[in-house]
Order: C-alpha cells, then structure tokens, then sequence
C-alpha cells in the first residue's frame, strides 16, 4: 500500500503544480483518491466555518451538508484535531450516516499554523477498510494539500 500512496502523491504534486488556490487542489485531491484507492465509496472535504463544518469538495453520492463540530465522526476528529479510524460505523455511537452502504470509514483533521481548518473524511463500503497505515500515509498528503495551499485566502474566507 507504501507504494500506491508514494505513486498518488507523486501524481498529486504533479497534478498540482504551482496551484495554490485551496479548492482546486482540494478538489483534484478528492478525485484522485475517490478512483484510485480500491474500496472507497466516498472522499471529501468539510471546510471549518466558525461552530460548524460545511461540505467542500468531493466524490461520491450528495452528503451531508452541515455537521457540527463534535458531532459526528467528522464533528470529533475536527473539535479533538486527530485522526478518526472507524473500523465498524455501527459501532460509533454518535455516527452520521450520510449512506447506508458505508460500513467505515477514517477522518483526518487539516490542521496547520496553529488553526483548524476542516476535515478529510474517506468512506468505504467495506468492514475495517482502513489501516494506521492509510491514516499515516493521508497525513502525510493533507500536510502537502495544506502546505503550498493559500491559507490565508482560505481563512479569509471563513473568517477563521
Ligand atoms: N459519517 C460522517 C458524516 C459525513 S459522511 O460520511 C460523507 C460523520 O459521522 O461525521
């Protein structure tokens, strides 16, 4: 799996380039994850907008729009700023279904100069799909989503 995210992330950088615009390289984040990691029914972003997070860009079915901070998987991961493994939803007592066919799933908070600024959240349809192995390795990408993105163009428009 080492390999598969060291060639996604080679082909992020160069699918990025210089963009430095957050959405646009969120958004091309998203897409290359949904179609080339094997069983993910869902990946996307939820952007930190004062109390709450809101749905940012994204693969898959619609999903929730709003979900509060704390609520939630995304809710937890985004007010406890580390990284959620649910390896069986059913077992999440407070879990926001936005599909009934996810039965994992794995949170990841963005989280640079001392701000908060959303959520990576990965659905997959199967039971235990992700590894500590998947948590690292998307950590690792997030960190360079974040890196060259324009945070402040991207705190301006939330007022963070
Ligand atoms: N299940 C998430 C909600 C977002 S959807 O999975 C896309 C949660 O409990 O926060």
């Amino acid at each position: 799996m080492t390999s598969l995210y060291e060639a996604l992330a080679a082909d992020l950088e160069e699918l990025w380039g210089g963009e430095r615009d957050f959405f646009v390289r969120a958004a091309n984040m998203a897409a290359l994850l949904f179609w080339h990691l094997p069983e993910v029914n869902w990946v996307g972003f939820y952007l930190r907008d004062g109390e709450e997070l809101v749905l940012g860009p994204f693969q898959g079915k619609p999903a929730c729009q709003r979900i509060p901070i704390g609520r939630g998987v995304c809710g937890r991961a985004a007010r406890e700023q580390r990284t959620i493994l649910v390896p069986d939803v059913r077992s999440f007592p407070d879990y926001i279904a936005c599909s009934p066919e996810t039965l994992s799933e794995l949170v990841i908070p963005l989280c640079a100069d001392g701000c908060l600024y959303g959520v990576l959240d990965l659905d997959s349809p199967c039971l235990g799909r992700f590894t500590a192995e998947d948590a690292a390795a998307l950590e690792r990408l997030t960190h360079r989503l974040l890196l060259a993105a324009d945070r402040a163009r991207l705190r301006q428009y939330y007022r963070l």
